[in-house]
């Protein structure tokens, strides 16, 4: 046995599945993370991998970046958390104020499903209605209203929720009503019947790696303004990601509240939930007492080393060139990954935007989750079990992209896409 093996071996005697998520590796590939540089990372036995997981995508950098390290390593000997007010969170607000154009005041949690957890809230709060709409495929974290008709199998007539995992309990099914993303006239006739009982909309304006139709994130804002129902963007994902600003920035589309996570904290735990003041208001403490205030507090809340690995990993995106060498290098990686699918016969659509994007094996423009169970999954599975196989670690349905995945990297990349969907082809055919 090799040293990872007995480590994969006690791992899972202690943790359930053996894994620390849901994220896990096809049989046999499974392995123990030593050391992570740059976009690569090396296993307990020395094999190298170039990693398109990125921590499931924070590491927009990269891993270790010198910035962020020496951010951290000079905070380490300033104290590590507080639950207090200190410089580094407060400048981080401001960058994301500056940065966000509906961020007028921001609250910090440690994880983007707490963030989505209190946008929800403080809508809640705002609105003085309780139900909440979501898209039916949309991902905002693992709370349990988050985890409604994430991905359905038999998906019900639109808005019946359904939760697709264990634990719910079955009232919050009555609290979420579920639409089509991308249907813009069936979600403005459901917000159109529904307003009076909804305090929010939340959207993943760029949907797991289904790009928003021209129009729809406009329209949603239309109608939800017009009936006075906050709209929450979930930008974990998207955010200093698509654009400095999110989202919201690179589709030109405002939300009232929007939730950060991933990038905003270079790797650390932690997420904020940024938007207009009259909704944040309802965070104040002067309000405790009252049935408008929302009791949001964490022990990690604020942690000052989490702020300034955020701050300079922000710091190295707002240098001149940043993004357009994101996109460059994710244009490329898509562009090869479309032309392999094609060399190789396979129907396949390469769906997303360049810094983070995923092939589907189907035949149909993927416009929503309907059109992913059109989906071959043994064939993405297969997929990611032969990237693996070729030192290539991705997420399950998504390839998240690096500002330091160099032209080498790509080519590499490249080659290992070719030959693994070669391999998936031969085990389908
Ligand atoms: C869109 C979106 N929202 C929320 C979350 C939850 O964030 P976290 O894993 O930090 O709780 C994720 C995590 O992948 C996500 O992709």
């Amino acid at each position: 046995m090799t040293d990872q093996q007995s480590l994969i071996a006690r791992a899972v005697k202690v943790l359930p599945g053996g894994v620390l998520g849901s994220h896990r590796a096809a049989p046999g590939l499974e392995f123990v993370v030593k050391d992570a540089r740059g976009p690569y990372l090396w296993d307990v036995d020395g094999r190298r991998y170039i990693d398109c997981l990125l921590g499931s995508g924070p590491m927009l950098l990269g891993h270790a970046h010198p910035a962020v390290v020496d951010a951290v390593q000079r905070q380490l000997s300033h104290g590590t958390t507080f639950m207090l007010l200190n410089e580094p969170i407060i400048e981080l607000a401001e960058e994301i104020v500056r940065a966000v154009p509906g961020a007028e005041q921001v609250r910090f949690m440690s994880s983007g499903s707490e963030a989505t957890f209190f946008a929800l809230r403080v809508a809640r709060a705002f609105r003085q209605r309780d139900k909440i709409m979501k898209f039916e495929g949309g991902f905002h974290g693992t709370h349990d209203y988050a985890l409604m008709s994430v991905g359905p199998r038999s998906p019900k007539a639109f808005p019946a929720a359904m939760a697709d995992s264990g634990g719910i309990p079955h009232a919050i099914g009555e609290e979420v009503l579920i639409a089509p993303y991308n249907d813009l006239a069936t979600t403005e006739a459901l917000i159109a019947t529904h307003h009076n009982e909804l305090a929010a909309v939340i959207v993943e304006p760029y949907q797991r790696v289904i790009v928003p139709q021209p129009g729809f994130l406009t329209g949603l804002r239309t109608v939800t303004r017009r009936y006075g129902v906050p709209l929450v963007f979930d930008e974990i994902v998207t955010g200093f990601r698509l654009a400095y600003g999110g989202a919201q920035e690179y589709y030109g589309v405002v939300p009232d509240v929007a939730a950060f996570g991933k990038v905003l904290a270079g790797g650390f735990p932690l997420a904020a939930v940024a938007g207009r003041a009259d909704i944040m208001h309802h965070f104040d403490a002067a309000l405790e007492g009252s049935p408008d205030y929302v009791w949001q507090a964490g022990t990690l809340n604020g942690n000052p080393v989490a702020a300034v690995a955020g701050l300079a990993t922000l710091g190295e995106l707002r240098k001149p060139g940043a993004y357009a060498k994101l996109f460059a290098t994710g244009r490329r990686l898509k562009d090869g990954l479309a032309a392999a699918a094609a060399r190789h016969g396979m129907p396949a659509q390469v769906s997303g935007e360049p810094p983070v994007f995923d092939i589907i094996f189907t035949d149909r423009p993927v416009v929503d989750y309907r059109a992913t169970l059109t989906a071959d999954r043994r064939r993405i599975a297969l997929f990611n079990e032969e990237c693996l196989r070729r030192g290539v670690v991705k997420a399950v349905n998504k390839i998240y992209v690096s500002l330091v995945h160099s032209d080498a990297d790509v080519d590499e990349l490249l080659g290992v896409f070719d030959a693994a969907l070669a391999a998936v082809a031969a085990r389908t055919a």
